[in-house]
């Protein structure tokens, strides 16, 4: 019961909704097992394995912008994108998608498919509105693809024109750190592939499942490997090859497998964390779907010398300096990097403050966030009521932007409140106090004022300071504790307080 049997095999009609859930070898045996499941009313299951299921989860918006659908560009005409999806892919430059070549060759006729037959769909939801379409002007398949051991399963198609204003997934390269693919290092596999239990049930918003990568003696050793409760069984290395393919699978706190499955071909498999997402692996094949084998991808770094030849791997530095937001703290400056996109991957962001007097530097740095916020970074150890000129760039392995244009910024603290030196109260409860001078600590005053609150209920009273006076009126015959207030930029402060007693 390997694998052969149950990939998703042609393009074009195959592809179609309606027979996308069954491959050419298997649709027989699926129908027949279909049959008996709607007599029985039991759930379907193929070859003794269990129900093919995704058991994913939704994804949140903008999580994966760069996963795109591959749709059929006829039934597209007629039906809309979400009937003629085939298969998915990802954005890893401006102008390439990468793809499973069984995806885009015939595997009965060995045929390519025409770059004209299909679109990129760059959209979540295939039946939102605003479907962004793509035409594609060329497709490279793998030379050494096979498609009987499915090895070598990658494709780059070439986009008509470029898109500039989505991110893009850096394909994980041989150099890399090695522990995005260590086993049982978390991965996730996006797609709008099939997620039913017993036939085919789509989603029109693409899915996420979280995985977690198996050793390779779990992909071409035969040898079992268990997540939970669950144990897998391996695969053989005439079946899983580990020097080019990468076995994953989940499992659901319930204990329910969780797969990729007919539709996701294609798509990717998710390695490393916030800005270090790196592609590492294709949906290629598996024994079915959410069975106790895993899935099969098309191992990245080992198609790097194709996807390097084919450009779908950005060796660009980032050529837009990131847009600052500089905030002031007490001895230091928080530095808010905005996103900005030109195709490139960007890996740091880094901030210099720079004393405009001494020219002493200080620096922070922050990574891209997985959730896209904007990033930041604090620089500490500043003086307070110094002026700093502060710059940043984003940089990749490739090369650094150019300087973002630079911001002055004063590092403070809260305002030190002066005092209460004395104060005299008048018939009619006007009180004139006498202050001393609140520090500013380095920035503009906000206010400074006396306060007088009531010590039994009441109303409170307050008079600005004015230089060295300052005057609170209509204090009622009772207690108050009047204390000096100086607020800035970064909050306010009072003095000790002092006891004043209004008079009628
Ligand atoms: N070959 C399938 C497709 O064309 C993907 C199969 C993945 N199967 C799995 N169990 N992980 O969509």
């Amino acid at each position: 019961m390997k694998a052969t049997t149950s990939r998703f095999v042609t393009y074009r009609v195959h592809m179609l909704r309606a027979l996308r859930a069954t491959t050419v070898s298997t649709a027989l045996a699926i129908a027949l097992t279909l049959l008996a499941a709607s007599a029985t009313g039991q759930p379907a299951s193929v070859g003794g394995a269990k129900p093919r299921i995704v058991n994913g989860q939704g994804t949140e918006a903008g999580q994966f912008p760069f996963v795109v659908a591959l749709v059929d560009a006829e039934t597209f005409e007629r039906e809309g994108a979400f009937d003629a999806q085939f298969c998915a892919g990802s954005l890893t430059t401006p102008t390439t998608i990468v793809t499973a070549a069984h995806c885009v060759v015939d595997d009965q006729t060995g045929r390519q498919a025409e770059a004209s037959s299909m679109l990129v769909a760059i959209a979540e939801n295939l039946k939102g509105a605003n479907i962004r379409m793509v035409r594609v002007s060329a497709i490279a398949v793998h030379p050494d693809y096979d498609s009987e051991r499915v090895t070598n399963d990658v494709a780059v198609l070439t986009l008509a024109e470029a898109v500039t204003d989505v991110p893009i997934i850096m394909p994980m390269r041989p150099g890399d750190i090695a522990d995005y693919l260590l086993p049982g290092a978390p991965v996730f596999v996006v797609g709008w592939g099939n997620q039913s239990l017993t036939g085919n049930s789509y989603p029109e918003a693409i899915r996420a499942g979280a995985l977690v990568v198996f050793p390779d003696g779990a992909c071409g050793r035969n040898e079992p490997y268990k997540i939970g409760s669950v144990t897998f069984d391996g695969f053989n290395l005439d079946e899983a090859d580990p020097a080019l393919m990468v076995c994953a699978a989940g499992v659901t706190a319930s204990g329910k497998v969780i797969d990729a499955c007919q539709g996701d071909s294609g798509g990717p498999l998710i390695g490393g964390q916030g800005g270090a997402l790196r592609l590492v692996g294709l949906v290629s094949w598996g024994d079915d779907c959410g069975t106790r084998h895993p899935g099969v991808y098309t191992r990245i770094t080992a198609m790097a010398e194709f996807l390097m030849a084919k450009n779908a791997i950005s060796t660009l530095p980032p050529t837009i300096a990131p847009a600052l937001t500089v905030d002031v703290l007490s001895g230091g400056l928080r530095v808010t990097f905005a996103i900005t996109s030109d195709g490139s991957v960007i890996s740091t962001f880094a901030a210099t403050a720079t004393d405009s007097v001494t020219g002493a530097t200080a620096s922070c740095f922050a990574k891209p966030r997985r959730d896209r916020l904007a990033p930041f970074c604090t620089i500490a150890g500043l003086a307070n009521g110094v002026t700093y000129s502060v710059s940043g760039i984003s940089a990749n392995e490739f090369g650094n932007s150019p300087p973002a244009a630079p911001i002055a910024a004063v590092p403070i603290s809260v305002p030190i409140p002066g005092a209460i030196r004395g104060v005299s109260v008048a018939a009619g409860g006007a009180a004139r106090f006498s202050v001393d001078a609140s520090d500013a600590n380095g920035s503009k005053l906000a206010s400074v004022r006396v306060e007088c609150l009531p010590l039994s209920g009441g109303l409170a009273r307050s008079g600005r300071v004015v230089g060295v006076a300052a005057l609170v009126t209509r204090l009622a015959p009772r207690r108050y504790s009047c204390a000096v207030e100086a607020a800035n930029a970064l909050g306010a402060a009072r003095s000790n307080p002092r006891l004043v007693v209004g008079r009628r």
